[in-house]
């Protein structure tokens, strides 16, 4: 019976706690030790956990935390929960990846893997899915009819081997026991612990067999951590815990106030990581790539300061090297050719319908005069959740056509009446309470206009590249 059952194979006099007894211990605030971790991560892989048991787990560790040792056992049994991957030697020292906490119009892991790739570099991306209200780069990638995020570590190599980079979903074999909690982390509202960001995180990573990791942990209003500071905790628990699996993270603390670029929603997403990777796109969103890319380079030793590693980064989207890595992977991971040409060799407006198109777009105006101070994102996510970009319930099928684009940018002076916003949705209309929630996310002041600050405000590095 669950309420005594035995959490795995060493269920021995030297391990004897129930799960029940695991949660207790969480509960009541005390240390789990390494083996009451990795029997609770067993438990889940066999399925002899139950969901409510999970969910309490989860909860515990939500408010109680967990100290760097525990995360440290729990990434690593993570990651031991699916098939570890394997990679000729001579890849020792190229193999990099990048990973964010989740955002909103967040598209640059799709420009960034081929542009790692197109460094020479070897990017083993395992992404995710939509997690709360942020966006999934996997759920993006899909608004590409035809691509596919299942590929087995065979595959895996295959693709790093032809093209250099893939983006591919946690699945059976790849971390299982991560895919179990982020499910239910996603409903049980333990998405913002600490602790369980960084194990879910790092033992994808882990898995990779990185040797270098940048991870873009947000913080704002939209982000899973409102404040810089929080923020900063969990930055130095993911280098820390990425120092003692031997894999060299950085932390680059970015802000999420207002969207990503100018576009949510993921058929759109696509169309604006395109434009990046065509040497174009808005300036935040390139500022980001290049820097979280030239970070990677430097760091992994592949250039000789940032300010390079920046410029080389810069080099290869403006060269339609990028954009010739993604034509290669949308291709080797199910897209057919033609349309991963057409895709990736004309314009946007010759794009146009090879992408999930809405039947319905309405624009809104700015209600007055004034200077655009931010455009808070986390109203928008949830407006567009609501229109069908988003689950609701794990699996959930999404709408890749609904989403909305930004028509100004921050610190852009208005006049009242200005369109702003352009929202794509499957109509016939927006309700009325839609419409509001958008309006007041326009957030206008009366001073001057002004260039926004870039959304990197730090870089957190790893003990080896410190002084
Ligand atoms: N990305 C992940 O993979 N896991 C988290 O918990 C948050 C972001």
């Amino acid at each position: 019976m669950a309420a005594t059952q035995r959490t795995g194979p060493d269920s021995s006099p030297q391990n004897p706690s129930t799960i029940p007894e695991l949660i207790k211990k969480k509960r009541d605030g005390a240390r789990l030790e390494d083996a009451e971790i990795r029997s609770f991560v067993q438990g889940l892989t066999e399925g002899t956990v139950q969901e409510a048991q999970i969910g309490a787990m989860l909860m515990a560790i939500r408010l109680q935390g967990m100290d760097l040792g525990e995360t440290e056992i729990l990434t690593r049994a993570l990651a031991e929960s699916g098939q570890q991957l394997q990679w000729p030697e001579a890849w020792g020292g190229l193999l990099v990846d990048k990973h964010s906490t989740g955002g909103v119009g967040d598209k640059v892991s799709l420009v960034l893997a081929p542009a790692l790739a197109a460094c020479g570099c070897k990017v083993p991306m395992i992404s995710g899915r939509g997690l709360g209200h942020t966006g999934g780069t996997l759920d993006k990638l899909e608004a590409i009819p035809g691509f596919s995020v299942v590929q087995s570590p065979e595959q895996m190599q295959e693709l790093l081997e032809r093209v250099g980079c893939c983006i591919v979903g946690q699945s059976r074999e790849l971390v299982p026991a991560d895919g179990i909690l982020y499910a239910i982390r996603d409903v049980t509202a333990t998405v913002d612990s600490l602790p369980l960001i960084t194990a879910s995180i790092l033992s994808k990573k882990a898995v990779e067999r990185l040797s270098t990791l940048v991870v873009d942990v947000k913080f704002g209003e939209a982000a899973i951590f409102p404040s810089q500071e929080r923020a900063r905790e969990l930055a130095q628990a993911l280098v820390g815990v990425g120092a003692r699996l031997g894999i060299r993270v950085a932390a680059a603390l970015t802000t999420m106030d207002s969207p990503l670029g100018r576009c949510v929603g993921h058929g759109l997403e696509v169309e604006e990581a395109l434009q990046c990777l065509e040497g174009g796109g808005p300036t935040d969103l390139r500022d980001l790539v290049t820097q979280l890319g030239g970070s990677l380079l430097w760091l992994n030793g592949q250039a000789p300061t940032l300010t390079k590693g920046v410029a080389q980064l810069g080099a290869m989207l403006d060269s339609g090297s990028a954009l010739g890595r993604f034509q290669a992977m949308l291709e080797a991971q199910g897209v057919a050719s033609d349309l991963a040409q057409a895709l990736c060799s004309g314009s946007s407006a010759q794009r146009q319908g090879l992408l999930p198109t809405a039947p319905f777009k309405d624009e809104l105006r700015a209600a007055s005069e004034g200077t655009v101070q931010m455009i808070q994102a986390l109203p928008l996510a949830q407006v567009l959740h609501e229109l069908g970009a988003g689950r609701t319930r794990a699996g959930e099928p999404l709408h890749h056509d609904v989403g909305l684009e930004l028509l100004v940018t921050i610190g852009q002076r208005l006049s009242a009446g200005t369109p702003w916003i352009r929202v794509h949705h499957k109509g016939p209309s927006l309700s009325p309470s839609h419409h509001q929630k958008l309006q007041e996310a326009l957030k206008l002041s009366d001073g001057a206009p002004f260039v926004p600050d870039p959304c990197l405000r730090e870089l957190i590095l790893p003990p080896s590249m410190k002084g």
